[in-house]
């Protein structure tokens, strides 16, 4: 019993450390996952439908790897959007409503934009 418990301290020990190190290490590559679909709210789950008819064909929702323009996974949990500019609500429903470069603007009513917003906070 006693061997197994100082066995068990320096193991514990070090995948605190390979933890930690993962953490530190991450920085910009990995970014934290998006919530589950079956935990959205009515309003995020809207919203997903506004994206999949609006966004989808240009945007990836879960990977940051770009289709027509880049992935927003975790776009609302970035310091800063490919553009470098932080992902704020306001900044966003810009973009979308007005577009940017290669990006077309696109019409939204005001609940279609708000249940956007939201399901863009799940990616
Ligand atoms: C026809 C393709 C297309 C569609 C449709 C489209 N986008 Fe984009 N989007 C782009 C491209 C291309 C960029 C990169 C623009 C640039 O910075 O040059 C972009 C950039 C963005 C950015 C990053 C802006 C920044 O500041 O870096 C966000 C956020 C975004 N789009 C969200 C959306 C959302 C939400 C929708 C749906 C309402 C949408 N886009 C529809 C092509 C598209």
């Amino acid at each position: 019993m006693y061997h197994q418990y100082v066995m068990g301290t320096p193991f514990l020990a070090a995948s605190f450390v390979v933890a930690a190190c993962a953490f530190a290490l991450s920085g910009c590559r990995s970014l934290p996952p998006s919530k589950p679909e079956s935990l959205w709210t009515p309003e995020e789950a809207r919203g997903a439908q506004v994206y999949r008819v609006k966004c989808g064909k240009c945007h990836r929702p879960n990977d940051t790897r770009p289709l027509n323009g880049p992935g927003l996974q975790a776009i609302t949990k970035v310091k800063a959007m490919p553009s470098g500019t932080p992902p704020t609500d306001e900044r966003m429903t810009y973009v979308i409503l007005h577009g940017r470069n290669m990006m077309p603007g696109t019409q939204l009513t005001e609940d279609q934009l708000s249940d956007l917003l939201a399901y863009l906070h799940t990616l």
